[in-house]
């Protein structure tokens, strides 16, 4: 090593060592005839002196620059009183030079390493590489490092084995469109990169592996969001002859591990939650609700027939639903914020966004005049509005209204500060549909096709398919979706019939799925298992807002990774090679 010790190493129990280190400048300050070098690794910071006697390594010293890479040799001593810093585990000493040796210049990078500035985002990731060196990222990159550990050693433990899956694979359906990848051997033909190993960690199961994990790369291509990136990680698991309980317990001990020795939180309410996901729509109009702040919804359709109020009464005789959310403090709202939360609910395709301030002077509305007598006063009793707070209402389709009322709460929990952010609030949401209806009146998926329903229910799919639920469930950490998981068909028969249901044609599923429905037929084991976005977790952990910042080398918002200049035309020749004609977008 060119290097006896990091820069984060030294102390008062190395005084006097002969030491030599290496490392970035981070800053350079003359200081009335001495130069003070900060010595930057990855470890930390060490003080470097160079008194003005050593004239040639002063001549060195007075040409470096910042980020210059350089290597030291020096005898640790003890800083002067008054100079000690506390916030520096090397704050103590200081390293008096005998050598400098310039390992490598650098010009002047495009923003400031050493401080915790705001830089602009594209040329953090246009530079990331510097970006990387500087506190915040090696911070985040450290912990995402820890809980890699985390998993591997807690699922080891577990009796798990870590199998590799490929890249290049099939198509899986998560639900979002994927990235593919041409054939040169087979031209027209195509790879798919996996939008998860859900097939395979399955046909791991068949094949008799028992118990499986591994941190898979996934691929989607779908609209980007400050919790997605084009390709991210899962820690990815399955078990055979398990039930949804062995998996919820598996997947929380890791969960519990990762939170003990990575975050200084308690969980909200001392333990992991449980709510079926017909609770958690009802209540907080969300699958994923942040639960660190509670703020319920209401359904007040029971009160509200016959109220005099056209649109909660017309919702109502076309079995929808009215519900009310109640926002403590919200009377203060101005008219443009609820133009702009109206904005917000009509792109989730409400109709409108109702309300009601509870103004210290008394109640305010477009809506009141409308009333029949005796209905605002119900209102009022089954929200439990006081003066000062406001009524946000949804009539309308039940998923229109959790929608719209779920979104308005998350922005009325922001705006009024009502997030306890010194807790974790993370919980099951179980019991999903089967089956959600699109906008065609057509059957999809709520998680995936490979789900199994529950067995009763299943009973009644021909009259009822969308009261049929799912032997799944969801894990969510304050606010965002960590992961999803369930308890897996395992026979050829129901599979191929809830492809059926899906709408894939048996020839289609034949062709796309024919691989799981042979499996199947080969004494395929009972099995189950689940996956969480491992950046996900690591941004909740890092306290951070998006995943780019927890992820070494991201795609920018628009899916591009500014840094390589990908993706990027081919030479017309490999593209020819391949089978592929380039067709200019008008
Ligand atoms: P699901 O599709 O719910 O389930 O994905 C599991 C978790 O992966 C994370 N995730 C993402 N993270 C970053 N960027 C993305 N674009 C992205 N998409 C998903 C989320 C999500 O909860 N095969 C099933 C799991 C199973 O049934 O075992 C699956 O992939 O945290
Ligand atoms: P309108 O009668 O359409 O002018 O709407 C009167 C008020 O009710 C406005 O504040 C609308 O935003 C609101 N509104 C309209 N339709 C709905 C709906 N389906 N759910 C909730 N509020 C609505």
């Amino acid at each position: 090593m060119l290097r006896t010790h990091t820069c984060g190493e030294l102390n008062e129990t190395t005084l006097s060592e002969k030491v030599t280190l290496c490392g970035w400048v981070h800053r350079r300050r003359d200081h009335g005839g001495l130069i003070f070098l900060d010595l930057r690794d990855r470890y930390g910071f060490t003080q470097v002196v160079i008194p003005p006697e050593e004239k040639a390594l002063f001549a060195i010293a007075e040409t470096v620059r910042s980020e210059w890479v350089l290597k030291i040799e020096g005898t640790v001593r003890k800083r002067l009183e008054g100079a000690e810093r506390d916030d520096n585990p090397t704050g103590k000493i200081e390293v008096l030079a005998s050598a400098i040796t310039v390992l490598n210049e650098a010009k002047t990078p495009p923003f400031e390493i050493d401080q915790e500035k705001e830089v602009n985002e594209e040329l953090r990731l246009e530079y990331r590489y510097l970006d990387l060196r500087r506190e915040r990222m090696r911070r985040n990159i450290t912990l995402r490092s820890k809980v890699f550990q985390i998993i591997r050693k807690y699922f080891t433990e577990q009796g798990c084995l870590e199998v590799d899956t490929p890249c290049l694979i099939k198509g899986t359906p998560e639900g979002a469109r994927e990235y593919i990848v041409p054939s040169r051997l087979y031209p027209g033909n195509f790879f798919v990169l996996p939008q998860s190993p859900q097939q395979l960690k399955q046909l791991c199961m068949v094949g008799g592996l028992d118990r499986y994990f591994q941190i898979a790369r996934c691929f989607r291509d779908e609209d980007l969001r400050g919790d997605r990136q084009p390709e991210f990680l899962q820690l990815d698991f399955e078990m055979s002859f398990c039930e949804e309980h062995d998996v919820q317990q598996m997947i929380q001990g890791s969960m519990e591990v990762i939170l003990k020795e990575c975050s200084t939180k308690p969980l909200k309410g001392g333990s992991i939650g449980r709510y079926t996901w017909q609770e958690v729509m009802d209540r907080y109009g969300s699958d994923k609700p942040d639960l660190r702040y509670d703020m319920p919804i209401t359904d007040v359709s029971a009160i509200s027939e016959g109220c005099g109020f056209k649109v909660f009464e017309e919702a109502l005789a076309k079995k929808g639903t009215v519900r009310a959310l109640r926002v403590p403090g919200g009377a203060e709202l101005s008219r443009s914020e609820i133009d702009t939360w109206t904005e917000l609910a009509k792109e989730l395709k409400a109709k409108g966004l109702a309300y009601i301030l509870f103004k210290p002077e008394g109640p305010q509305s477009p809506l009141l005049k409308f009333f029949k007598e005796g209905y605002l006063e119900k209102l009022q009793d089954a929200t439990g509005a006081q003066p000062g707070d406001a009524l946000f209402f949804g009539a309308d389709k039940f998923k229109i209204v959790c929608a719209s009322l779920g979104r308005i709460r998350a922005e009325a929990a922001k705006k009024f500060n009502l997030i306890d952010t010194s807790v974790h609030a993370l919980f099951w949401v179980t019991n999903f549909p089967m089956f959600e209806e699109q906008d065609d009146g057509s059957l999809t998926f709520s998680h995936h096709p490979f789900t199994s329903p529950n067995r009763e229910e299943w009973k009644h799919r021909k009259e009822e398919p969308l009261k049929v639920h799912a032997i799944c469930y969801d894990l969510v950490l304050d606010g965002y979706e960590l992961g999803s998981g369930s308890i897996r068909i395992h026979d050829r028969a129901l599979q191929q019939e809830v492809f059926t249901m899906l709408g894939i044609e048996k020839e289609d599923a034949e062709r796309r799925f024919g691989h799981m429905l042979r499996a199947f037929e080969y004494g395929a084991p009972p099995h189950g298992g689940f996956a969480y976005g491992i950046d996900r977790v690591v941004m909740i952990l890092a306290g951070e807002p998006n995943i780019r910042e927890v992820t070494p080398f991201p795609k920018d918002q628009k899916a591009k990774d500014l840094m390589l200049g990908a993706p990027a035309p081919m030479p017309p020749k490999q593209v020819e090679e391949l089978g592929i004609r380039i067709v200019e977008n008008k």
